[in-house]
């Protein structure tokens, strides 16, 4: 070995070296901060307990937990997905490998059938883990998917819902405009699919790509049952004075080459039909099937829902004002925010309703981060929204083991080995 040579091999060493001893420092500065984090501390070289140990400390709020978890989501290998390796495609493979539970879990379930309604338009992996959270053979579920969505997402949204009975597309599809008239279009086309199917179910949810459920399909009957058998769930006030112009102003919706969005003309609209009070809420509700009917029949709704086409964002005042008539099936005329439907941080919320977002805000919405897993745990709401798997995949990681650990406990019939999520390589989904 010439001298030269000898340089290079003790340089190199140095720098490994070196870089060992950085990352070390690194670690330990970030773990001790708790000392009770040692055991943690111990697995992070490889972050080998990924994910239980992480999400238990992430569940229980533990200070330094967020930062390690942080580490850790970076290093695990991330695949990209695919729903079918075989064509024509093997469903009840398919239906295993994704860990669906294919069994009603008990009677009370088996008996009380809800319908969902799900706007999605990008991200398969989020919406993979979505549906088999709440899936269940006796529900039935409506799928939108925006007219503007990628052919490859259509063909493999249509492959995976092609493998179940209960699970269809909507017959027509909207270009969806963020705060659009086509938001609500989604949700009515929906509607009148789920009313012509053959399954009788009690009540309809509605969902974005963007939500995940806090509680079980049992939990949310048992819910509904309790506060509010028969009645519908449209939390909103009437409308206070710094929105009257979402429906005093025309809109219009403009898409054009990959942009969307909705703009004030200078056109005042007429007064709202039938001197209906408007409402203001939120786009989020669980209605029930005779309220869905007259919501699809009755003059006053097809009225208003005629005049809403050119209001800003009308999915917030079209269910709360209609559910605000005595005479609407299961209406609550005398409610404003109660119903526990949605678990959203709203910055303008912050410290009043939460500690603040711990991941970032977007349209002033929480994207929630590792450290808000404790918050969303103890809410009380059925669905959380917002989630975004691909900055975010732990926080994903941790609420889906959550939810299906506790789906698997409150089970009362015998489980079958491909429901629990464990088996899973971390990360991955196929
Ligand atoms: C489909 O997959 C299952 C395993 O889940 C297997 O038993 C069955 O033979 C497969 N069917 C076909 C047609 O390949
Ligand atoms: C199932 O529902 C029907 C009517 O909705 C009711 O009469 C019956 O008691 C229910 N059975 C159980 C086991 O809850
Ligand atoms: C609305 O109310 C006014 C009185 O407040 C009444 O004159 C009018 O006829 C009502 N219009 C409709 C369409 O009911």
């Amino acid at each position: 070995m010439n001298l030269l040579e000898k340089a290079k091999s003790v340089f190199l060493v140095c720098v490994v070296g070196c870089i060992f001893i950085f990352a070390f420092i690194y670690v330990k500065n970030i773990v001790s901060k708790e000392g009770n984090e040692q055991k943690l501390f111990s697995e992070l070289p490889e972050c080998s307990n990924y994910p239980d140990e992480l999400c238990s400390a992430l569940f229980q709020g533990k200070s330094a937990a967020p930062q390690v978890g942080q580490l850790c989501q970076q290093l695990v290998h991330k695949q990209e997905m695919s729903i079918c390796t075989q064509t024509p495609c093997n469903c009840s493979a398919l239906q295993k490998k994704l860990h669906f539970i294919t069994n009603s879990l008990s009677k009370e379930e088996g008996n009380f059938s809800l319908a969902y309604i799900i706007t999605i338009h990008k991200e398969l992996d989020m919406f993979v883990r979505l549906l088999r959270a709440i899936y269940v053979p006796q529900n039935i579920y409506c799928i939108h998917i925006d007219e503007k969505s990628s052919t490859d997402y259509k063909a493999s949204v249509q492959t995976l819902v092609n493998c179940f009975e209960n699970i269809f597309i909507a017959s027509k599809r909207e270009t969806v405009v963020y705060a659009g008239f086509s938001r609500l279009q989604a949700d009515i086309n929906c509607m009148k699919d789920l009313i012509e199917s053959k399954n009788q179910w009690n009540y309809v949810i509605n969902l974005c790509g963007q939500d995940y459920p806090i509680k079980t399909n049992k939990e949310l009957i048992q819910y509904i049952k309790s506060k509010w058998n028969g009645k519908n769930m449209t939390p909103g006030i009437v409308q206070p004075p710094h929105m009257k112009q979402r429906t005093h102003m025309s809109y219009k919706e403009y898409v054009h080459s990959g942009k969307s969005y909705v703009y004030p003309t200078k056109q005042i609209k007429s007064e709202p039909p039938h001197n209906l009070t408007i409402y203001f809420g939120g786009a989020y509700y669980v209605l029930t099937r005779k309220f869905v009917e007259f919501t699809l029949t009755d003059i006053r709704a097809k009225d208003l829902l005629e005049w809403s086409k050119d209001t800003y964002s009308p999915d917030e005042h079209y269910w709360v004002t209609l559910n605000r008539l005595p005479d609407a099936p299961g209406s609550t005329p005398d409610l404003e925010w109660e119903g526990n439907i949605r678990a959203i941080k709203w910055r303008d919320q912050e410290g009043k309703a939460h500690d603040g977002c711990k991941g970032h805000y977007v349209r002033d919405i929480c994207v929630y981060g590792l450290g808000d897993l404790k918050w969303i745990a103890e809410s009380p709401h059925l669905f959380a929204n917002k989630f975004e798997p691909a900055t975010y995949p732990l926080v994903m990681e941790c609420l889906e083991r959550h939810h299906r650990l506790k789906v698997l406990q409150q089970a009362e019939v015998p489980l079958e080995a491909h429901w629990h999520l464990q088996d899973q390589e971390p990360g991955q989904l196929n």
